[in-house]
């Protein structure tokens, strides 16, 4: 372990061409970036062959897509059924109508402010965190400890006094759902029929009913009525959740089904930031000790505020940092609903468009160092690249992330 000035974390190399082999599809089902070439990195596109999917990580095909021509490149089919499982009816499983009213009625829900009565949940949950962090000697799975923090913080959110047993029972359904989403299913990168999904690859259909199982348990109308707790707010809010111009409202399964895609999309996603966090700075002695002092000077725990986390900037960088060297959701998929040229390439109808995002973050024209060296990267990350952010999900990105993609918007220090 290095504590020096200069530290390279470690990346994915690029392979320089792309060979057809039994080895490529291994490598497409465990780790999908091993497979695409530097040319990607260099051009900002490339087309696998033998496929109708292009790979993408070009400024100007990426804006096309979520903001100037968001309705002619709706949510990737392959997408959608990947994460029906989990989501059924529910808003990120859903296109066209179906999430378009979801997306509005729980806007609100979303935004900066109705999300802050998380802080005091994650305040104590990174308290037990650290508590488990400082056992000196006895090593310390990183990512399964902050995804039992996240948890901690999304059963406080949602469900309120969750019993141990179902936590427990959460976070097994959490780790097998994290394992099987983890490899592509060859009839997913083949495109074949639905069907042939359960024979050739996982599905993840058995935690995520697990899940939902879980859910519906735990989401008795005690729960909803609890107004004793106002740590649920977040929850009474989705569950009386109504899309302003059509009045279609939030039904008990559709509440359901947003809630275990919520605990899922938001359980992975967030431990690996953290754990990538913490995994970097701990190998590096100078982004400590600034933190240390950063934090050193906020208020006490239980007096933060939104406001008062604006003041830890250093932090925020260092995270986001962090989601820019590995980024949590590393590509994002798209589908041409008609013939459509994407930037100078021609796209039939149902042709898939993949942002490889974690290209996107390593491209040397859009950020000054492409495999960066942590002192570097923390000092300049307001420099970095991302995707357009629909933080409210009231911008035009459309479908684009509601939650911490790891960007500004969309010029850096370099374009602007
Ligand atoms: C570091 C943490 C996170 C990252 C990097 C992340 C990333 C993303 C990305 C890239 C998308 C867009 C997918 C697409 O458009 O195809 C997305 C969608 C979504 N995320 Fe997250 N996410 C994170 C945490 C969370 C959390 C904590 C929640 C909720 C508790 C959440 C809920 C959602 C939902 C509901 C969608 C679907 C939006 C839609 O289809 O309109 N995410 N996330």
């Amino acid at each position: 372990m290095s504590n020096d000035e200069l530290f390279i974390p470690p990346y994915v190399e690029a392979p320089e061409q792309i060979r057809l082999s039994p080895g490529l599809l291994k490598a497409a089902i465990n780790n999908t970036i091993s497979t695409w070439p530097k040319s990607l990195y260099e051009t900002g596109f490339y087309k696998p062959p033998g496929t109708r999917v292009l790979l993408t990580c070009d400024e100007g095909a990426i804006e096309q897509m979520l903001l100037r021509e968001a309705d002619r490149f709706p949510q990737s089919n392959l997408t959608l059924r990947i994460l029906s499982p989990v989501w059924r009816g529910g808003l990120a499983a859903q296109s066209g109508h179906a999430w378009r009213w979801q997306r509005r009625a729980m806007a609100p829900a979303f935004t900066p402010a109705a999300v802050e009565p998380v802080i005091a949940p994650a305040v104590r949950s990174a308290r037990k965190l650290a508590v488990r962090m400082q056992d000196d000697g006895v090593p310390v799975d990183v990512f399964a400890a902050a995804a039992d923090a996240v948890t901690d913080v999304v059963f406080d959110t949602f469900l309120g006094a969750a019993s141990a047993e179902g936590r427990k029972r959460f976070n097994a359904a959490g780790i097998e759902l994290t394992r099987q989403m983890g490899k592509l299913n060859p009839a997913d990168i083949f495109n074949l029929p639905n069907w042939t999904r359960p024979s050739l690859g996982m599905t993840a259909r058995g935690p995520a009913d697990d899940l939902h199982a879980l859910v519906a348990e735990l989401l008795t109308d005690e729960t909803l009525a609890d107004k004793q707790s106002g740590q649920l707010h977040l929850l009474r809010m989705l569950a009386s959740a109504v899309d302003p111009e059509t009045g279609t409202a939030m039904n008990p399964v559709r509440l359901r089904e947003n809630i275990v895609g919520a605990l899922a999309a938001g359980r992975e996603t967030t431990a690996l930031a953290l754990a990538w966090t913490l995994w970097l700075v701990a190998r590096h002695r100078p982004t400590r000790e600034r933190l240390a002092l950063e934090a050193a000077a906020l208020p006490a725990e239980e007096e933060l505020t939104a406001e008062t986390l604006r003041s830890a900037p250093f932090s925020l960088q260092v995270i986001r940092e962090a989601m820019r060297l590995y980024p949590p959701a590393p590509q994002i998929a798209r589908t041409a609903a008609e013939a459509v040229n994407l930037a100078g390439h021609e796209l039939r109808k149902g042709d898939q468009v993949v942002i490889a995002a974690y290209a996107l973050h390593r491209r040397e024209d859009y950020c000054p160092i492409r495999t960066p060296s942590i002192r570097t990267a923390f000092q300049q990350s307001d420099t970095m690249h991302g995707l357009p952010a629909c933080v409210t999900c009231r911008s035009a990105a459309g479908r684009a992330s509601t939650s911490a993609w790891p960007s500004r918007l969309w010029k850096c220090r370099r374009c602007s």
